[in-house]
């Protein structure tokens, strides 16, 4: 018989075996695939469903994955897309990609029961200065809170670095979303707050997986909820954008499960 329970911190969070920690980078690696397999098709004129079905049919009959987000809680799609002032969780639809338009693609995958959990942002044709810098700037609040990482810090730590960025450079964090636990549960335990103050929320220790997902917006942190139930936007209707990856604690430091090849940051970052 396999390994009856699960091992935990003594904060109660769940902690990933060797043999788990590899099907976690198998399902990482399968979500960042997702992103950019989609990316040529983020042109002007493509509806969000278009590119909710094209990931669909990718995930299902070429990863041999399951899209996590579809009947979650009965979220009807199989990725999350949300375009200029929606900050998360936008439902694909008709609407149809213009130029200037910000987007942010959010993939879930279970490959194997584990699952991985990323998003960026796409620029359609040219989004002004003003909107390319935000998308900048929530994808180096994200590579902030990354590089806080270790074994030994806590939770607040980490927050209060993504906050001070991105408040310094005059935008905002959304409060009510956070990152999270991630295994064979979507949202596991801890919540990853992108917000706080150091020496408090858990300490950080090898074996934990969890996500990192700050949302900036350009004016002021609120949002509210659509009547779809499901679309968060701001409540100033100023700009926002987000980028997540799932990360991994081992022994000698933090593994970026998720990371694409575009990017130019380590998938690795070692502590001594
Ligand atoms: N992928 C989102 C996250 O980062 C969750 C989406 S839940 C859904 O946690 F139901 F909207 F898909
Ligand atoms: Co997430
Ligand atoms: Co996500």
């Amino acid at each position: 018989m396999k390994q009856a329970y699960q091992r935990m911190t003594r904060w109660g969070i769940p902690l990933k075996t060797p043999e788990e920690l590899e099907k976690m980078r198998v399902a990482g690696r399968l979500a960042a695939e997702v992103l950019e397999f989609i990316s040529p098709y983020v042109q002007p004129g493509v509806t969000t469903e278009e590119l909710d079905r094209l990931c669909h049919d990718y995930i299902v009959n070429v990863q041999g994955a399951v899209p996590a987000p579809l009947n979650y809680k009965g979220f009807p799609k199989s990725i999350c897309t949300s375009v200029n002032h929606q900050v998360c969780h936008g439902i694909p639809g008709n609407r149809q990609l213009k130029n200037g338009d910000i987007v942010n693609i959010d993939v879930t995958v279970i490959k194997d029961g584990f699952h991985g959990d990323t998003s960026k942002m796409f620029c359609v044709g040219e989004p002004s200065i003003k909107a390319k810098r935000l998308v900048q700037v929530a994808q180096e609040a994200l590579y902030v809170g990354i590089r806080e990482v270790k074994a030994g810090v806590d939770l607040g730590k980490i927050g209060q670095a993504i906050q001070q960025y991105v408040e310094a450079q005059g935008y905002s964090v959304v409060r009510e979303f956070c990152g999270h636990g991630i295994g064979r549960g979507f949202h596991e335990e801890p919540q990853v707050l992108h917000y706080g103050k150091p020496n408090t929320g858990i300490i950080l220790e090898p074996g934990m997986t969890f996500t990192i997902e700050p949302m900036v917006n350009a004016g002021k942190r609120h949002v509210k909820l659509l009547p779809d139930g499901w679309t968060v936007v701001t409540k100033d209707h100023s700009l926002s954008a987000q980028w997540e990856h799932t990360l991994a604690l081992t022994e000698d430091g933090v593994e970026v499960l998720t990371l694409r090849e575009e990017e130019e940051f380590p998938r690795v970052l070692r502590w001594d």
